[in-house]
């Protein structure tokens, strides 16, 4: 039963199909769409022509053809909440407060945080229409990439491995402020975000150009009008955008969450009670360190309850790096004890971290094994190494650092990093893609 309001939006749909064109050149009647015409009922009351409540091959191809033959959102029927964040009790407001880089000039909004949803699994955002965000940065995986190395616009390889995303919001640990990417070369989520945009492997656009190209995108007006009261579309409001998106990318809720709030507090020393004898092991080892030596525990740099770095470190996987991550950026040491930059990398947070791999900045190794094995009996001595060495040689020559472990103590570790993963963070809606595409 077309509505009045439906029929309308009908004829602007059409109107679009006809008299937008191809979308070349300036947009004519743009100003009369809006958000709601992209809301799930109004498109499903045109296109779902047996209504069977989805859209098959078909009713999907004349969806597109609609619009010029393009990927076009459907939005949920009720805007998705984005500001408000599901947070466990262990962790304190005061924290939450203090690990939180949300930018004075970039407050979180549902409207923001949908156009930055819509941005980052947009592929119009590369040059050739084959690359989003999303290309590298795979939800189910919290948002990493399972290649060693991902692939851009024109089939060329990244230097380094994709990266998690979830909880980009809380990254100021223990009051200072590391940058985004393994070499922390943006300052902030706003800067990182038009990075990949630009950058000739992964995207390949001019900001100019892209701004232009998006203005004629039928869709983008209007969500940028509900977003920042202005529907021209600018490199800056497009960075907030996505920044706002990443920031409304939380993930408390996992097995470790929920065993912390049961036992109370923010002493993650304590025994939890909802833990396995292993898993409680394994935070010991991870939390007070070897021996209880907290220096040589890992959340020495992996900090909870974000699990994430206060700023760059050497783990000694090489003892000369032919990538020097940090070192190769023109700044000053970030260490006193250590005169250069060398081989310090950041990585992002250990949340969800069973999920991402292969892991470190070269994604290296492929399994939690690995890479557990490596801080055992792979440390090598190199001259900014941030991890106690205990003297021992290895069977490579190369140093062991104050974590020589057991098998015991070994398999214990992994399955405490298994206790990170948030199931509902990989499958919530809000963060799904949300075009209608040929293949889906
Ligand atoms: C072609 C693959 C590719 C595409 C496309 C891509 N990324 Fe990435 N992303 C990477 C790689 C590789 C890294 C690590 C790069 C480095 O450190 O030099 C990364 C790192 C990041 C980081 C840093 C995370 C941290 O904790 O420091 C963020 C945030 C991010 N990407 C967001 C985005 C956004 C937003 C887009 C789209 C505008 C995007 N990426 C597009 C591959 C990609
Ligand atoms: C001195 C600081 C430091 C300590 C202590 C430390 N790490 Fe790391 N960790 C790093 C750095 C730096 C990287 C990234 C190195 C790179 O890619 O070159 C890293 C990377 C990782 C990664 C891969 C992350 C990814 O996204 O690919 C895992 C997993 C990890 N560490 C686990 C641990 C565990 C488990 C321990 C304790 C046994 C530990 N770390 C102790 C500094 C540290």
């Amino acid at each position: 039963m077309p509505t009045r309001q439906n029929s309308v939006a009908c004829f602007l749909l059409l109107f679009w199909a006809t008299c937008g064109g191809a979308f070349a050149g300036e947009p004519r009647g743009s100003e009369a769409l809006t958000v709601a015409d992209f809301r799930r009922p109004l498109l499903l009351a045109r296109f779902d022509s047996n209504q069977d409540g989805q859209l098959n091959a078909t009713e999907r191809k004349s969806l597109r053809a609609a619009f010029g033959g393009i990927d076009v959102p459907l939005l949920p029927e009720t805007a998705y909440r984005y500001t408000l964040g599901k947070v466990p009790s262990h962790i304190t407001d005061s924290q939450l407060n203090e690990l939180d880089n949300t930018a004075k000039d970039n407050r979180l909004s549902d409207a923001g945080a949908t156009l930055g949803r819509v941005l980052f699994y947009d592929k119009q955002l590369s040059k050739n229409n084959t690359i989003a965000c999303a290309s590298c940065h795979d939800q189910e995986l919290a948002f990493a990439d399972p290649r060693r190395f991902s692939v851009g616009f024109k089939g060329g390889r990244t230097g380094r491995n994709a990266m998690s995303l979830g909880n980009g919001r809380f990254t100021n640990v223990n009051g200072s402020r590391p940058g985004f990417f393994w070499d922390e070369r943006a300052a902030t989520l706003e800067d990182q975000a038009l990075m990949p945009i630009q950058d000739k492997i992964e995207m390949g656009m001019k900001l100019t150009d892209l701004e232009q190209k998006l203005q004629r995108v039928p869709y983008y007006p209007p969500l940028f009008a509900a977003a920042f009261r202005s529907q021209d579309v600018t490199s800056d409001r497009i960075a907030k955008a996505i920044a706002q998106f990443m920031r409304s990318m939380v993930s408390f809720n996992s097995k470790f969450d929920r065993a912390a709030q049961a036992a109370g507090g923010n002493d993650y020393s304590q025994e939890f009670d909802d833990f396995t004898l292993e898993e409680n092991l394994g935070k010991s080892l991870f939390i007070d360190g070897v021996d209880d030596i907290a220096e040589i525990g890992c959340a020495h740099c992996h900090v909870p309850p974000s699990f994430s770095m206060p700023k760059s470190f050497n783990n000694g996987l090489e003892v000369e790096y032919s990538d020097q991550g940090l070192g190769a950026r023109d700044v000053p040491s970030n260490d006193p004890f250590s005169p250069t930059n060398d081989g310090k990398f950041k990585a992002s947070s250990l949340r969800n971290i069973a999920l991402t791999a292969p892991y470190m900045h070269d994604g290296r190794f492929k399994t939690l094994q690995q890479v557990i094995e490596h801080y055992s009996s792979g440390v090598q001595p190199h001259a900014n190494l941030g991890l106690a060495i205990n003297g021992e040689e290895n069977a490579t020559g190369g140093g062991s650092s104050g974590f020589r472990l057991t098998p015991k103590q070994k398999t214990a570790l992994i399955a405490f990093l298994k206790t990170l993963t948030d199931e509902e963070f990989i499958s919530d809606p809000r963060f799904s893609d949300p075009f209608v595409r040929l293949e889906n």
